[in-house]
């Protein structure tokens, strides 16, 4: 069974810990998209864990884990991530597999990320990992990819090519006095060694194991709504977050993708700026944001909070042919006294039903809201689907009257146990 989980808002859904819990029955997860702006919590035998690149489901040692072509990577943050899991004790030697054709994050990408950003009358508010410039490089076919970095004279020409260029649009644009040749050629051939043992085709490893019969998790990053093309453009990230591009991102073909899982969070959450239709005020946003400990795993801004949003849930269904959600974060509404589910928008006196096209009408859209009741009890994380308060399987029953799909898992908190597979 070849599963893909996507985040089904702005990221941070929690992608990370289910990606985790499902990694116990699946032989390989795959990262398929996105770099290090990612930042996945897993939390294991009371550790917690970030992954920006390697796959959440590297803690279980029987599994294989694969960086897909999709994904782009910044070899100094994998290095580190690789030895953080070293000190931890977790071996990766034969389950880690990146691919050849993976692009590399440069140093003059996170530099010209974040000099882009301070250029821009409205910012992206980006992670500054350089995600943006190196896809960017990637569409303009100057990119270097990972199977480069094992080839001094390939490396050398490309990234003389880029740096002659680069360093053009660095003085002259961004007064910036650019970047020497030498020591990042060194550099990065130096990674090249570091890396090597675990690069190979992956798309010739990944059709093998789909050959075999074996059960792949393609493990998304970042969300729905900073897809590329189906996100709050231009407030989005710079790769397809969305399920079609775990088949780009793969090399595995759209007829061996046997189910699409959504993570979605009981309320909505954001980093960095762009639309954001329910989100709470800023009194009510710090309240929840406490009690949700709702600050970026990469970058560690605080998260902007606000209302379920029927309307993208939907859209996040539909676009990304999602059978089963997978819920969490449902503790941090303990004790709220009323909770609010968008069910449309309304508009200079038109209602949307539809997440809007037009940027203008996504700004300033005010939601139509259902309210329910909240429920006073703390969630016993240790009970079922029958010891949740009433009020809580109600609200649950609302969101799945709302979507017309199955919450399938309920995570009442961040631990492994706090999970709930509904019957
Ligand atoms: P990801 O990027 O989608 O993997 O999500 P992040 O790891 O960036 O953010 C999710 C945060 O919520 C992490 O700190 C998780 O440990 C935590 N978390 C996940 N599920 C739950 C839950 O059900 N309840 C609570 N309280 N925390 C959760
Ligand atoms: P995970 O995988 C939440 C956001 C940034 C910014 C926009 C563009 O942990 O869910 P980028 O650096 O990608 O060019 O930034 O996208 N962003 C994320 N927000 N979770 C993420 O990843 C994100 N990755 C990028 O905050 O608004
Ligand atoms: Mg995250």
């Amino acid at each position: 069974m070849n599963t893909v989980l996507v985040g089904a808002q702005w990221g941070d859904e929690g992608k990370g810990k289910i990606i985790d819990i499902l990694s116990g029955r699946a032989d390989c997860i795959v990262r398929y998209q996105g770099g290090s702006n990612a930042g996945h919590t897993v939390v294991a035998g009371g550790k917690e864990f970030i992954f920006h690149l390697i796959p959440s489901g590297i803690l279980h040692k029987g599994t294989i884990c694969c960086i897909g072509n999709g994904v782009t990577i910044d070899p100094a943050s994998l290095v580190k991530e690789l030895d953080g899991l070293s000190d931890c004790s977790i071996g990766v030697n034969g389950r880690l597999k990146i691919s050849y054709l993976a692009h590399v994050i440069m140093p003059y990408h996170k530099v010209l990320d974040t000099l882009r950003e301070a250029k821009r009358t409205r910012r992206i508010g980006t992670t500054g990992r350089g995600i943006g410039p190196c896809y960017a490089d990637k569409i303009n076919r100057c990119g270097i990819r990972m199977v480069d970095l094992l080839n001094p004279r390939v490396l050398e020409d490309k990234l003389r090519d880029n740096l002659k260029e680069k360093n053009e649009i660095f003085k002259k644009v961004y007064a910036h006095p650019g970047f020497g040749f030498e020591s990042m050629y060194r550099q990065y051939l130096g990674f090249g060694k570091r890396l090597k043992p675990y690069m190979c085709d992956t798309v010739v490893y990944l059709n093998r194991l789909v050959e075999e019969n074996k059960d792949i998790l393609f493990e998304g990053a970042q969300g729905t709504f900073l897809d590329i093309d189906f996100g709050t453009y231009p407030f989005v990230t710079s790769s397809s977050a969305t399920s079609g591009g775990a088949c780009i991102g793969t090399g595995i073909s759209p007829d061996k993708i046997d189910k699409v899982i959504g993570v979605a969070k009981a309320y909505t959450t954001r980093v960095g700026e762009g639309p954001f239709p329910t989100e709470f005020n800023a009194r009510f946003s710090e309240f929840v944001r406490n009690k949700g400990k709702e600050f970026g795993a990469t970058t560690g801004r605080p998260r902007r909070c606000g209302w379920f949003d029927g309307v993208m849930i939907k859209e996040a269904i539909l676009l990304n042919g999602i059978k089963e959600i997978a819920l969490t974060k449902l503790d941090v509404l303990d004790g709220l006294p009323e909770l609010k589910i968008a069910l449309a928008y309304r508009y200079k006196g038109k209602t949307f039903k539809e997440l809007p096209s037009d940027f203008e009408v996504l700004t300033r859209a005010k939601p139509i809201y259902k309210t329910v009741k909240g429920w006073n009890e703390s969630i016993d994380k240790k009970g079922g689907y029958k010891d949740l308060p009433r009020n809580a399987r109600n609200y649950i029953s609302v969101l799945e009257d709302l979507c017309r799909v199955k919450m399938a898992i309920i995570s009442i908190g961040s631990a492994r146990e706090e999970t709930i597979f509904v019957p």
